[in-house]
């Protein structure tokens, strides 16, 4: 049996028809075409399905989409502004804190959240914020400078 569900995702109201046991990470990518938010472990160790639900990172992989239905969803197609890439994305892209890219919509949208509640975070807050998520590629050396350039690009723009 399938429930009509209403999510609020990137700002625009999408509609889908899923079972219970639907992961929100399933519904983004194969019902609502979004697959940005990339699956890896399917099972809460490694981040990469990380989205924001109300504002606040979830995994989705561990999210039925039936709970979720009525919120509000981020997904990393929806970290851009009109302006275009977002200061966490721009970081990112400035300081190589990618390879392969698997992992990093789930940074983006852990970090997003994270400089949100913290704009101006110590080295052990950024090592702590980004200690859930897992990056087999960079060394996470270029990743934390990323966090720290974000963090100062905001404030550049807040003045
Ligand atoms: S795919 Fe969700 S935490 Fe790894
Ligand atoms: S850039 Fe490849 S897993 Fe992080």
């Amino acid at each position: 049996m399938n429930h009509a569900i209403t999510l609020t995702v990137n700002g625009v109201v999408r509609e889908a028809s899923v079972p219970a046991r639907r992961l929100l990470s399933d519904c983004l990518r194969h019902d609502l075409g979004l697959t940005g938010t990339h699956v890896g472990c399917e099972h809460g160790v490694c981040g990469a399905c990380t989205v924001l639900l109300d504002g606040e990172p979830v995994r989705s992989c561990l999210t039925f989409a039936v709970t979720a239905d009525g919120h509000e969803i981020t997904t990393v197609e929806g970290l851009a502004g009109d302006d275009g890439l977002s200061p966490v994305q721009r970081a990112f892209t400035e300081c190589h804190g990618l390879q392969c890219g698997f992992c990093t919509p789930g940074f983006l949208c852990t970090v997003t959240a994270f400089l949100r509640e913290t704009p101006a975070p110590t080295e052990e807050e950024v090592l702590e914020a980004v200690s859930g998520n897992l990056c087999r590629c960079t060394g996470y050396q270029n990743i934390i400078k990323a966090v720290h350039r974000a963090a100062e690009i905001q404030a550049e723009e807040a003045r």
